[in-house]
């Protein structure tokens, strides 16, 4: 086992005193740039320091996916028994394998790497019946992908409700520090110690309930999974970069933050910004922010709460920063796990479309626009005609989640008056045995009577796409989370009707026309989740500069739902070589006494 260990170690000026602004977190000295972290080598394969100039590593991972009975005897879905599964921790140019073996009995699931573009590997993304076939009971689906850009990420089952069941992990691309645009601001980036993981427990298994599971709620936030209380150990005076995932499936916005610490957000989504001072931290389901923590408190234990809003109003979890030599026992037998409002300051809220990005926009030329009305509609069919499953050639109307949706009572969100259909075969990959009477063109909705179908918006390389998502309200008072698959988005404006109305398509197209919509082009953030806030609208811009079939799918929608999306597609032809060598849908199956 080889020995990093821990180069220049100087220390000049660290600033101990001045709290709230952004001069406290001015640098402390050189950085260091690594420690030993050799004892996590054995957990993380690929976890080490990124170095210019050296061959990139294969990071291989084994994930069984199975039903589990955690400790507190509740079951969940987990991978290799975990959840959340194993952190994959790699370099930028690294090549990482996962080799997903699928132990759910008569379920199928996809793993989608939330935040990665599948640069030259579309059919990696995850997405059954888009990207891959489904895959089945006791099949392996053998993941590639180069990790092409640093950040902070996680990976999930494509379904909501798996997703929910246990089945997400952290993924994080680590760079060398030189490149790091603010390693400047902190002296320590422990990613494997210290990111935050945040999850939801639900009371039962979603995938395992039959009748509409819509109403049901989380009971529990969770950090890093169930064990013990997640720990950030720190030395007094020196600063560091902290990653926080929003790894819940369902409408649960948290909000993060560190008794008598303030923090520095340097990052959403993976892309660096500029840095904005925050008390609280605020992410959307599928939202990461990195931010900076300095030590400024003499020693002691603090405690890092987390606590959830909208679905996951009242519920908490704690982790603790903790300063070295602290003898935290006493402190450990008074965690809470509930919100208390006293042990929350509101002020200094920083959340991901708020934060300006890097990249200034202000010369962008043409756009295509693009209107996606989105709503809670109640559909006048009957559930017979309505399919929530992936139908494939190959597997006649296997299900794909047990779930039903609660269709006749509280309706299902759509765009555009319609909901998404997984096609028939994995679209990018025999485009040709799509079935054409099960499309429908994003904007030309209405030629199409079926209620779900596969809403396509086509573009092609070189285009800017401009797409408003207005949450129109008529049907539900809900905000909606977003994620762009394989692209970011630029979030050029964020709107909520501040007479709380409902807003129409015409309302829209007039306040366009009267040029009464503000666009900020000037450094955007730029975000691969955005939220959608109840009667109002967000507006982004993605640059299309590669081929595949990618998903702007609402997370938040779909748990015991049809799913709500559409489908970006950009001219691709995948090589006849790659469309061999990936599973058919449902052609093979091993018997049972192979899975045990
Ligand atoms: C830490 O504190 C606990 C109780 O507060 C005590 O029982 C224990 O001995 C202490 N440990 C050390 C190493 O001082
Ligand atoms: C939305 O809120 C308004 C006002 O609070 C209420 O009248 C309406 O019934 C709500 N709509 C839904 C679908 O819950």
């Amino acid at each position: 086992m080889k020995v990093f260990v821990c180069c220049l170690f100087i220390i000049a000026n660290i600033s101990n005193n001045g709290k709230a602004s952004l001069e406290s977190f001015a640098p402390s000295g050189t950085n260091i740039l690594f420690e030993d972290t050799t004892k996590n080598l054995d957990k993380v394969s690929c976890y080490r320091p990124c170095k210019f100039n050296v061959k990139p590593k294969r990071c291989h991972y084994n994930f069984k996916v199975e039903p589990t009975i955690q400790e507190d005897g509740r079951p969940a879905i987990t991978i290799n028994g975990m959840t959340p599964g194993p952190p994959i921790q790699a370099c930028v140019n690294d090549i990482i394998v996962v080799e997903v073996q699928n132990n759910i009995l008569d379920q199928d699931i996809s793993i989608h790497w939330h935040g990665i573009e599948q640069k030259g590997t579309p059919y990696m993304d995850g997405v059954p019946m888009v990207t891959q076939c489904p895959i089945g009971y006791g099949q392996t689906f053998k993941y590639a992908f180069v990790a092409t850009s640093p950040g902070t990420f996680f990976y999930h089952a494509d379904s909501v409700s798996h997703q929910s069941d246990g089945v997400y992990g952290p993924l994080i691309i680590n760079q060398p520090q030189p490149l790091e645009h603010h390693s400047s601001l902190y002296d320590y980036d422990r990613s494997a110690e210290n990111t935050l993981t945040i999850g939801a427990k639900f009371p039962e298994l979603l995938t395992a309930k039959l009748e509409d599971v819509s109403k049901l709620k989380p009971d529990a936030l969770i950090i890093n999974g169930d064990g013990d209380v997640s720990k950030i150990v720190v030395m007094a005076g020196f600063a560091y970069r902290l990653r926080f995932i929003n790894a819940i499936a369902t409408e649960c916005p948290v909000i993060v933050t560190i008794e008598k610490h303030e923090m520095v957000v340097i990052a959403t989504d993976g892309k660096p910004t500029k840095p904005v001072l925050a008390r609280n931290v605020e992410l959307h389901p599928g939202e990461r922010m990195d931010a900076v923590v300095r030590a400024s408190e003499e020693g002691g234990g603090y405690w890092v709460r987390v606590h959830g809003t909208g679905a996951c109003t009242g519920l908490g979890a704690n982790a603790m920063l903790i300063y070295s030599g602290f003898n935290y026992t006493a402190m450990l037998a008074e965690n809470q796990n509930e919100y208390k409002q006293e042990s929350f300051a509101s002020d200094l809220v920083v959340s991901g479309q708020m934060l300006e990005s890097l990249q200034d926009q202000s010369h962008a030329s043409e756009v295509k626009s693009v209107y996606l009305g989105i709503d809670r509609n109640t559909v006048q069919v009957k559930e017979a005609d309505l399919d929530f499953r992936y139908i494939s050639d190959a597997i006649p109307k296997k299900p794909f989640f047990p779930a039903a949706f609660a269709l006749h009572e509280n309706g299902v969100v759509q765009i555009n008056k319609k909901s998404f259909l997984y096609p028939n075969v994995p679209i990018l990959l025999r485009p040709r045995d799509v079935r054409q009477d099960m499309y429908c063109k994003v904007g030309e909705e209405e030629t199409q009577v079926e209620a779900q179908c596969i809403q396509v918006l086509d573009a092609i390389e070189g285009e800017v796409l401009e797409i408003a998502l207005v949450n129109e309200g008529f049907g539900s008072n809900d905000s909606y989370t977003f994620h762009m698959h394989g692209y970011n988005m630029q979030v050029i404006s964020t709107w909520q009707n501040p007479k709380d109305k409902p807003i129409s398509k015409e309302d829209f197209q007039k306040l366009s026309k009267d040029g009464k919509i503000s666009r900020n082009l000037q450094n955007p953030p730029v975000k691969d989740t955005i939220t959608v806030p109840n009667k109002g609208y967000t507006i982004v811009r993605i640059k299309i500069d590669r081929g595949g079939t990618w998903l702007l799918e609402c997370r938040s929608c779909a748990l015991s739902s049809v799913p709500a999306a559409i489908m970006i597609r950009v001219p691709e032809t995948i090589p006849k070589a790659v469309v061999d060598s990936l599973p058919k849908c449902g052609n093979y199956r091993p018997p049972d006494v192979l899975l045990n």
